[in-house]
């Protein structure tokens, strides 16, 4: 595990749309069917007890982010570039708007005196053991310098200070720098974070790093579900930057990849390098329908078959919708259902299904439950809006 604190800066702010995610109510509670779901789909119980409240992360965190295709091979012109390379693609536009720098940074940073913050420099800084002290000199010289408007802050050189103290002063000194900024909290869940992060930063790794392969990618997946009635407009859960585009997994696992960090609600940060992108890699990240749905944290709600791979996530939406997934986590291609008693509805609910990725309604009125054929690896993604006439009988 690499080191150092991460400073963010937005290079390029396109916001077009600053929606604010609502917290949605159950559409109605669980009948008393044969298949009991993994979990409540409306389960957002623990959600905003703590909430930090600073008027970020209304939705989750979008943009780029260094570390896992340059790791520290960063200079200036890959930034520049690559921040070109997001408003020239459109992915700018679609809400990729953080920069960041991740570890590195600071080996090519100076301040006006010449002053070289090098490794040891660091170091130094971080044996010092005085959060406080060390969170308001940070703070202190990235405010000077750069304009930051988003910090990740790890948990290396802890010196053995638990997160729960280590974290809140740098929370204060970003509060009183008066700007406000996003604090990303990178403790990779150790101390269980959604349990008290809420109420010191933005969102909070729940996991280890990813890599670009399906066995990291599908742990770390199962990782963050736990934590679903945590998260919600003001901090989420973070189960780490996207690989999307990177090389180590196939279109589909991809693009299972993409629609479950959308549905889960995690933060959208590219991970890729957005200069020298596939087709099929740009059409994942900029998928709208995956990406805009408003809502919390989808979960898994249902999983049978070997190993339990055929699996059923779902999350609710604004609008009395639900964001659905059938994920194959199986190599073999089968067909995989969603039966109603699982997302929480009524199996006399006539529900309107609209496909994500094929970008069309592929059912108007399914009652009960809903199939599909689904590649070994694949997922298929959906909006199940449930009639209106559903909604007066209820
Ligand atoms: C890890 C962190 C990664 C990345 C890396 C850089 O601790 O979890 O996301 O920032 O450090 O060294």
């Amino acid at each position: 595990m690499g080191c150092i604190l991460t400073a963010v800066a937005i290079l390029y702010v396109y916001v077009f749309s600053a929606a604010v995610a609502a917290r949605v109510l159950p559409l109605h509670p669980y009948l008393n069917a044969e298949q009991k779901p993994l979990s409540n789909v409306f389960d957002t119980s623990k959600y905003g007890i703590l909430q930090l409240s600073n008027g970020l992360a209304l939705t989750p965190q979008m943009g780029w982010n260094s570390w896992n295709f340059f790791a520290c091979n960063i200079n200036e012109t890959v930034i520049k570039e690559t921040a070109d390379a997001l408003i020239s693609t459109g992915l700018a536009k679609l809400g990729y708007n953080y920069v960041n720098i991740d570890d590195c940074w600071s080996e090519f940073f100076r301040d006006s005196k010449g002053f070289h913050m090098s490794s040891s420099t660091r170091v130094t800084f971080h044996e010092s053991g005085d959060a406080k002290l060390f969170a308001s000199w940070f703070l202190y010289l990235v405010v000077q310098f750069i304009r930051v408007d988003y910090l990740k802050y790890d948990n290396c050189f802890n010196l053995g200070i638990e997160p729960e103290k280590r974290y809140p002063p740098m929370r204060d000194a970003l509060n009183a720098t008066g700007r406000t900024i996003f604090y990303s909290l990178c403790e990779w869940g150790v101390n269980d974070p959604a349990l008290w992060a809420g109420k010191v930063g933005n969102s909070w790794r729940t996991t280890e790093d990813i890599n670009d392969s399906w066995a990291s990618m599908t742990t770390i997946a199962d990782l963050n579900d736990k934590w679903a009635a945590y998260a919600g407009p003001g901090g989420w859960n973070d189960p780490d930057m996207l690989e999307v585009g990177n090389g180590g997994m196939t279109y589909q696992e991809y693009r299972a990849h993409f629609s479950i960090w959308a549905l889960m609600k995690a933060p959208l940060l590219i991970g890729c390098d957005v200069r020298n992108m596939t087709k099929e890699t740009l059409e994942i990240l900029s998928n709208e329908e995956v990406i805009y749905p408003l809502g919390v944290q989808g979960r898994k709600v249902y999983a049978y078959g070997s190993d339990d791979c055929y699996q059923v996530w779902a999350g609710p939406l604004s609008g009395r919708r639900l964001a659905v997934i059938l994920w194959n986590r199986c190599s073999k291609t089968a067909s995989i259902t969603a039966k109603w008693n699982v997302l929480g509805l009524e199996s006399s609910i006539s529900v309107s299904i609209r496909d994500l990725w094929k970008h069309k309604i592929v059912s108007e009125n399914a009652v009960a439950s809903f199939s599909a054929r689904v590649d070994g690896h694949a997922c298929e993604m959906y909006i199940f809006t449930p009639s209106s006439e559903t909604h007066r009988a209820s």
